[in-house]
């Protein structure tokens, strides 16, 4: 009798109770719009920015409509113009490309390794080939590069770094937290990232000007002196007037419904790390199945898992995972010739400029990907972990 996994991977973890009270008390109020002119006092959207800021051990806090708003709006704060050159790692999520492309700015890809983050040998060499001024390092599916050693080739090269953070929330390296590598990080509070609230950005910085200009940029009007974790007027008197109002704000509501999330964030982390690592543990015991390695700097925060299928053609990958499928448990792969869902590789971003990207291609074309749901049982897990392995060995004789 082979396993069956009886629990939907999709499933995204609800907010708690307290922040559908809160959702009530502001929805019964009306005050949804977080400039209502009603000054700072019990203002949602502040109140999470002051609170974000302290979790991050960052000065400044910029609440956003999505982690997508978020990359563009640190971009576009840090400098980076039309026609600019941003490197940017292979592995990564459409919409960050696409944050690139909504600056007209170009991005330069950079090769990963098999620990699925950017190469720092190619970082160097695309960074003087190009000229490039500016680093978007996403730390795609959670996977933490050496930040040390990516920091010091921006210091180097004079090169500035704004972190994507949306898979990261908490996670360090040698012991501190990303977000803090760079100019600015950029969170997501997607339905599927460490908080829910279905749609939701923010952006983390310790420089002034970075913030005030992202701030005005958000759509705060004259009223962004109700914000609580933004540097004094003196600093919006140098850019008021000269940024344009892209109305990327989040909305007080969004605000009310991720506050109480925050202080849930170590347990959530610590349960998917035990899950991740329940999973892996029985995964690497096929011989087929190979894990990217995880440093011990790296304190990592996983939503989802990756693994590769060894010695095997995209078929036989493709084999596996329709067997897998159908016991459900959906495999997500990089490797396929179109994008699924949200997988996709630089080739499918027709955007971009075609890049050479041969060790990148050779490492996703092997990728797999399962999302851990927080309310996975350790009895599920093991189930899931069983799946796969029957379906590896089902699919091949
Ligand atoms: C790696 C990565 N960066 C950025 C984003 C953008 O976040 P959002 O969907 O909130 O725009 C996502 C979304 O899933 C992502 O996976």
């Amino acid at each position: 009798m082979r396993a069956k996994l009886d629990f939907d991977l999709a499933t995204p973890e609800a907010p708690p109770e307290a922040s559908i009270e809160a959702a009530v008390k502001l929805l019964e109020s009306g005050f949804l719009f977080r400039y209502a002119e009603m000054g700072a006092e019990g203002n949602e959207a502040a109140l999470l920015e002051q609170e974000f800021a302290a979790l991050l051990g960052r000065k400044y806090c910029i609440a956003v409509n999505s982690g997508g708003s978020a990359i563009f709006l640190a971009l576009k704060a840090a400098g980076v113009q039309a026609g600019d050159k941003v490197l940017l790692n292979a592995f990564t999520l459409a919409p960050v490309p696409g944050a690139i492309e909504h600056l007209h700015a170009e991005p330069v890809l950079v090769e990963i390794n098999e620990r699925l983050v950017i190469d720092p040998s190619d970082l160097r060499a695309k960074a003087e080939a190009s000229g490039a001024r500016y680093l978007l390092m996403s730390h795609m599916r959670g996977h933490v590069a050496d930040m040390d050693a990516i920091a010091a080739i921006c210091q180097d090269l004079g090169i500035m770094m704004i972190e994507d953070c949306a898979h990261t929330m908490g996670a360090t390296w040698n012991g501190v937290q990303t977000g803090n590598f760079g100019l600015a990080g950029a969170f997501s509070s997607q339905s599927y990232k460490q908080f829910n609230t279905g749609e939701g950005g923010l952006i983390v910085t310790d420089d002034e000007d970075l913030a005030a200009r992202a701030i005005l940029m958000s759509g705060s009007y004259m009223l962004y002196p109700q914000h609580k974790a933004a540097p004094p007027e003196a600093v919006f008197a140098r850019w008021k007037g000269r940024m344009a109002n892209h109305s990327m704000r989040m909305s007080a509501l969004v605000a009310a419904i991720l506050r109480p999330q925050l202080p849930l964030l170590a347990a959530r982390n610590a349960r998917w790390r035990k899950m991740h690592d329940r999973i892996a543990e029985r995964l690497r015991s096929h011989q087929l199945i190979r894990l990217p390695k995880r440093p011990a700097a790296e304190d990592y925060t996983p939503t989802s898992l990756q693994f590769f299928m060894e010695g095997l053609d995209q078929a036989q990958i493709e084999a596996v995972i329709k067997d897998s499928t159908a016991h459900g448990v959906p495999i997500k792969f990089f490797g396929g010739d179109t994008p699924e869902g949200f997988t996709s590789r630089a080739p499918h971003w027709e955007y971009v400029s075609p890049q050479p990207l041969p060790r990148s291609e050779a490492i996703l074309g092997r990728l797999c990907d399962i999302r851990l749901p927080l309310g996975l049982s350790d009895a599920q897990a093991d189930t899931l972990a069983q799946v796969v392995l029957e379906s590896l060995s089902e699919a091949l004789p």
